[in-house]
């Protein structure tokens, strides 16, 4: 029997995600490909703390604070992390058995500092999975280099659709498809907000009740004023049309003056109103969207509602392919970031 790889895990942004990763890893220990010890944790108001030898992981779950080292690095914590772990794990590097695991906020105007957390892992020797759109949003293409030239991986499964196989559908389940466009509703908190609001609940009802889930962002004008969907709409055009966006190339509107007059209209009318990401590739053009739009009945789109999330691609082997996620939420993308581990473990075990 091949003994189980060991992975390393450096946590940058130790919020509900990461928080929630940690209780999965436990929670799953069982039906584990891999071993893994938690070899620091960051957080801009816990700080930072390392032990190559590993943490107790059980600690950092719920801490509320660090009781450790370096308290107050602010924003500067996943560098200060990144910059005392990796030299001293570099031996761990070189065996490729290090994983940095970035779920920092997302910054939608630049990406920072999640693109230099990920450039500084990769360039050191580790690996790199993340919930964090910003990354493939801003920098997909350069990041997705070095990653190939350092012979390590950099995996977003999450960033998009939660913890359902996205872009694994794609490169390891369709090999060979070239997708020309692509058409989604993969804001939760919106279709939850526009769902509400079909059954006369207040915006800001439906948002608090996301905030309270913690499926909202940590700033909901993120998800009201579209740059979550047009997050994921580039990470989407970047990976799937090869495309070089960031998402202050999507034309974006948000929901935010969505009058609830007017959706209950369309809705009486049999039609739905969603917040839809789109892009399309049409020979050297590529054009992307988020924006609410009316959906026909006969819309696949049309039925998702609530916490659900779908996404389909135009193929031209296979026609249109779709995904849907019936229940998005913590867990499920904690499950992505899980899967992205299992991913680089098993790439390990061959
Ligand atoms: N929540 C979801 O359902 C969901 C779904 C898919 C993807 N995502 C993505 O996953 C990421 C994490 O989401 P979340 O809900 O866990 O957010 P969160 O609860 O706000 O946690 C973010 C964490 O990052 C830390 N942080 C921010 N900037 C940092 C920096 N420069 N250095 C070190 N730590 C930093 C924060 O520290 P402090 O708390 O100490 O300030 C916090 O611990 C986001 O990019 C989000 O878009 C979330």
């Amino acid at each position: 029997v091949t003994p189980r790889p060991s992975l390393h895990l450096l946590v940058v942004g130790l919020g509900r995600v990461g928080r929630r990763l940690l209780s999965l890893l436990d929670e799953s220990h069982d039906r584990l490909p891999f071993t893994w010890s938690l070899a620091g944790v960051c957080s801009r108001s816990l700080g930072v703390a390392f032990d190559p030898a590993g943490l107790d992981a059980a600690d950092w779950r719920g801490a509320t604070a660090m009781g450790a080292t370096r308290a107050g690095a602010g924003t500067a914590a996943g560098a200060a992390l990144l910059d005392e772990a990796l030299p001293a794990l570099r031996r761990e590097c070189a065996a490729g058995h290090v994983v940095v695991i970035e779920t920092t906020v997302l910054d939608a105007a630049r990406g920072e500092p999640a693109i230099a957390h990920v450039r500084t892992a990769l360039d050191a020797g580790a690996h790199v999975v993340t919930a964090n759109k910003g990354p493939a949003a801003f920098a997909f293409h350069e990041l997705a280099a070095r990653a190939e030239r350092a012979g390590r991986a950099f995996l977003f499964e999450s960033a998009v659709m939660d913890g359902v196989p996205v872009f694994s559908l794609a490169t390891e389940a369709m090999p060979g498809v070239r997708v020309s466009a692509f058409r989604g509703v993969v804001n939760t908190t919106c279709g939850y907000i526009l769902t509400a609001m079909e059954r006369g609940v207040p915006m800001a009802t439906a948002l608090a009740e996301m905030q309270a889930q913690g499926i909202a962002e940590a700033d909901p004008t993120l998800d009201v004023d579209g740059w979550d969907a047009a997050a994921k709409a580039a990470v989407l055009a970047n990976v799937f049309l090869d495309a070089r966006i960031t998402p202050l190339d999507v034309s974006r509107t948000g929901i935010r003056d969505v009058d609830p007059e007017a959706l209950r209209r369309v809705a009486a009318a049999g039609q739905r109103l969603r917040l839809v990401s789109w892009g399309r590739r049409d020979g050297a053009r590529v054009e992307v969207h988020a924006a609410p739009v009316a959906l026909a009945a006969d819309d696949p789109l049309a039925v998702v509602s609530g916490l659900e999330n779908a996404l389909y691609l135009a193929t031209d082997h296979l026609g249109e392919v779709g995904i849907v996620q019936r229940d998005g939420g913590l867990t499920q993308t904690a499950y992505g970031l899980l899967a992205d581990l299992t991913r680089i473990s098993r790439h390990l075990a061959r």
